[in-house]
């Protein structure tokens, strides 16, 4: 089988290329890239006046299998991701029962292979059963397929057990993802703490917390050598530490979600349960902080942390609603309309973001289009307007707060393994 993507716009940013050029994908992986090609017997896609990038990998995923599968499951969270362009997720350990052992590990893989229309990787638990207690099967996760090593939703209260966790994945080379929020700081806040909050009378969840969290958790890295990766990063103290500590040399990255760099806390003065996530949407000085952060590299990948909640379960008053909304879908056009159509990221920029640096931050392969490699393809039309309308979403958990949001920008054709899987938004598997 063979697939011709003519005249496209290829970004590649491993390679710093940016030109007019096609490409050749036989039995699923890239056999020619640049320039004119001709093939015979091909099927020819005509891409022109299209960005064709590396396959779109998003590093923080809540999929929800195994256990909560009225949120999301692999078949619709995958299709989510075809349908949004993205071609790898990495989902997180917070299911029930939590991955925390190598046989669940090997079990969602196997699902995944089976019922996924995208490459799914997997993250293992740090603690066993998220309980800050124990260490998972660390070194068994990472044998068996794990990507990484969280306790995503949960910070590792436990310096101790985070150190002894930072001990084992260092040995494998892998990296420990961290939610950091200090919990004693944050329990029972709802929102980003500042003038929004108390106008609002809603308890905070102070910016500080995630700072001082932070700060541990790089001098933990740092006292061991080991790699930590910080999930949606949103206070400005958090970025300076990060900065500083890429300074020294200290394995660590970050990631920051669309909904961090687009909105802010005014938005959950209309209550809207949509809003609430963790850590919390904050004001427009840590906005700010992200963007210069994201900018300069100090952050390094953009991830949605899609979390999907059945409607029943989100739709409730703000301090009862659990935190989280989805993301797949939503992730190419936000970044595209609020980032690159500002004029303040370029697309070779994001595609970076969004792609190639995500797969060095997990090891794993993808990010890159050269000849040889599986053809894990997003084309994207940058000036496409669309609004967003929940009720076309893949996703199970649909509210989302940009409903109704009109956005420039989309992926149109997501390619898995040299194969349209979507294609002007329509997930055809
Ligand atoms: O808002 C959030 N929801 N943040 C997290 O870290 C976890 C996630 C979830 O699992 O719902
Ligand atoms: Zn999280």
């Amino acid at each position: 089988m063979k697939l011709l993507l003519k005249g496209g716009r290829i970004i590649n940013p491993a390679k710093q290329f940016d030109d007019i050029g096609d490409i050749l994908i036989e039995n699923g992986r890239i056999t020619k890239l640049g320039g004119i090609i001709e093939a015979e017997e091909a099927e020819v896609f005509f891409v022109q006046g299209l960005v064709v990038a590396p396959g779109l990998i998003d590093m923080h995923v809540h999929l929800r299998e195994p256990g909560l599968e009225a949120k999301e499951d692999i078949a619709s969270g995958t299709r989510a991701a075809a349908a949004g362009g993205i071609t790898t997720v990495a989902c997180m350990a917070n299911t029930s029962p939590v991955i925390d052992s190598a046989i669940l590990v090997a079990g969602l893989q196997q699902r995944a292979q089976a019922e996924g229309v995208v490459h799914v990787k997997v993250i293992g638990a740090l603690s066993k059963g998220l309980e800050g207690k124990e260490l998972a099967e660390i070194g068994d996760m990472i044998l068996n397929g794990a990507v990484a090593i969280s306790d995503d939703g949960h910070y590792i209260d436990s310096a101790k057990l985070l150190k002894t966790g930072l001990e084992y994945t260092g040995m494998f080379g892998k990296a420990v993802i961290s939610h950091a929020e200090d919990d004693s700081l944050v329990h029972e806040g709802h929102m980003h703490e500042g003038s929004v909050s108390a106008m609002l009378g809603i308890k905070g969840r102070p910016s500080v917390a995630e700072d001082i969290a932070v700060g541990r958790d790089i001098m933990l890295a740092e006292y061991t050598g080991s790699a930590i990766h910080i999930a949606h990063i949103s206070s400005k103290g958090a970025v300076e530490l990060v900065r500083q500590a890429k300074k020294r040399g200290v394995k660590v990255t970050a990631e920051v979600t669309p909904q961090h760099l687009v909105l802010t806390d005014e938005v959950v003065s209309g209550f809207d349960p949509a809003t609430k996530v963790n850590p919390p949407l904050r004001s427009t000085e840590h906005q700010e902080a992200l963007l210069a952060g994201l900018k300069d590299g100090t952050i390094d990948a953009i991830a949605t942390d899609h979390a999907p909640h059945a409607f029943e379960e989100k739709d409730r008053e703000y301090r009862f609603a659990p935190s989280g909304f989805c993301g797949l879908e939503t992730s190419v056009g936000l970044i595209l309309t609020n980032l690159y159509h500002t004029g303040k990221f370029s697309l070779a920029e994001i595609i970076e973001r969004m792609s190639l640096n995500p797969a060095r931050i997990l090891g794993i392969e993808g990010g890159i289009l050269e000849v040889g490699n599986v053809a894990d393809i997003t084309i994207i039309d940058p000036d496409l307007q669309w609004t967003v309308e929940s009720k076309r979403f893949y996703t199970r958990g649909k509210l989302t707060p940009f409903e109704g949001v009109k956005l420039t920008g989309k992926a149109v054709v997501t390619i898995v393994n040299g194969k349209i899987i979507m294609k002007n938004g329509e997930v055809l598997e």
